[in-house]
């Protein structure tokens, strides 16, 4: 059976900053809160750091020809604002926006459509010592260094995510605890929401008036929070509410959803007039970051009252995350998003999978389960655009092997295997048939 897509289908792969680059203190970079928080004892699981991470800052024009090779349409990158800003005082670095700049050039001279993300996560530490996302001046400085970067880019990139997974730097940075900053307080959680949320809203104010033509939408991370047993269906609708809604219902209605509304008051802390306006004005895209569903239960753990279950599936096949394998979740997801916010143009921003993948004796990777992953996904997005969806392209995580966070280098998420002793690419089974899918616009199954 062939599965076809729509000619003017965006086809591309997706990686951020602090997960590739390396080069953390190079040409006048200053250390993020990923770099303070990776150089803890204890808090990346295998022991590694992202210091080299895939040396991209050095190896650009490499990984620029092997994107050109897999004929991918577009390529959404993080631009790293510790890069960009070099301390306090408001102080542009000059050489690390020349970075960007030639990966632009180069990304355009192969036909390749730039998708810049404006935070993907690495905080500048001097940010961090200011009071980070728990301070409100923080979104204005977002939206100044979004200035910086507009002005020199937005002439040649017109696509823009401004914060990538805001739910993943609340729930993993302030609640859990695992990710930078490493905080367990879920009362500071929703400050630190509101405040992303008003860093996307100044932001993109910003790109609107700055870069002529610019497509600007925020990548969320959502998915579909099932009830593991009857009782348990009051306890997902909240977390739906404090995880999928949180961030959609603000910058897609502009309005909080119930029960974060009911906690604010609570709370009585930072919404000001006119943030919601700012929050909810008028995006081109949203950015859907999927991977799989959860499965929620109840349970008595202080403030959150749920505890994730495994899937009721006996048979269910998970990845190297432990993540679910369950297709039909990308399609209610889509649904979920057509039929709640009245149908917006979506961009795929981010979909794939992590194995144990190696190299073979004779040199290659296979991974055919990768490709099972992405053809059974991508036949779910064909059924939502059967459907209606306006979805306008689909961004595989990753292009290459990465620094998975507090998971370190030992996740395998990349179309491209990285070893690390010696940094050699080697584009895996499932990169040459991303590659006819990127050429044909769809594949056989
Ligand atoms: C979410 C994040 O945006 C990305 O940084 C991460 O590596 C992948 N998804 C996989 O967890």
């Amino acid at each position: 059976m062939r599965i076809q897509f729509p000619e003017n289908l965006t086809w591309g792969a997706a990686t951020a900053a602090f997960q590739i680059e390396g080069a953390p203190d190079v040409d006048g970079k200053v250390p993020s809160i990923w770099d303070r928080f990776t150089a803890r004892p204890g808090r990346v699981q295998d022991g590694s750091d992202a210091g080299i991470a895939c040396d991209h800052y050095r190896r650009y024009a490499e990984d620029l020809d092997l994107m050109a090779t897999l004929g991918l349409g577009a390529y959404r990158f993080s631009i790293s604002w510790p890069r960009v800003m070099s301390g306090p005082d408001a102080r542009v670095n000059r050489r690390g926006l020349d970075f960007y700049d030639r990966l632009v050039d180069g990304l355009l001279e192969r036909g390749i459509r730039p998708f810049a993300t404006l935070y993907h996560w690495d905080l500048p530490w001097f940010e961090e010592q200011r009071g980070g996302w728990e301070s409100r001046a923080t979104a204005w400085r977002f939206a100044d260094y979004a200035e910086v970067v507009a002005r020199r880019l937005g002439d040649r990139v017109k696509h823009w995510v401004t914060v990538n997974e805001p739910l993943t730097v609340v729930a993993a940075g302030y609640v859990s605890g695992d990710h930078a900053p490493g905080r367990r307080n879920p009362l500071m959680a929703f400050r630190v929401a509101h405040h992303l949320l008003l860093a996307h809203g100044a932001a993109l104010q910003r790109l609107r008036a700055l870069v002529p033509n610019a497509r600007v939408g925020a990548a969320l991370n959502l998915f579909p929070v099932i009830p593991r047993r009857r009782g348990d269906v009051r306890i997902a609708e909240r977390i739906d509410a404090l995880a999928n809604r949180l961030f959609a219902d603000p910058i897609l209605t502009g309005r909080y959803p119930n029960p974060v509304r009911r906690l604010l008051s609570v709370f009585n802390w930072t919404l000001r007039p006119g943030d919601l306006d700012l929050i909810g004005q008028p995006v081109d895209f949203v950015g859907v970051n999927h991977y799989s569903r959860i499965i929620i239960e109840r349970s008595r753990l202080p403030w959150l009252g749920f505890r994730l279950a495994r899937s009721p599936d006996p048979n269910a096949v998970h990845t190297d995350m432990d993540w679910e394998i369950y297709p039909r979740s990308f399609l209610d997801t889509l649904t979920w998003l057509r039929e709640r916010y009245d149908n917006p143009p979506v961009y795929v921003t981010e979909n794939g999978a992590a194995f144990a993948d190696r190299v073979e004796a004779d040199g290659s990777v296979q991974d055919a389960a990768r490709r099972d992953y992405l053809e059974a996904y991508l036949f779910m997005l064909r059924k939502a655009l059967d459907a209606g969806s306006d979805i306008r392209g689909y961004f595989v995580w990753s292009l290459l092997d990465n620094f998975e966070w507090a998971l370190g280098l030992s996740k395998r998420f990349g179309l491209v295997h990285v070893d690390y002793d010696t940094l050699k690419r080697t584009p895996k089974s499932s990169a040459y048939w991303y590659a006819s899918v990127c050429r044909t616009g769809g594949f056989d199954l």
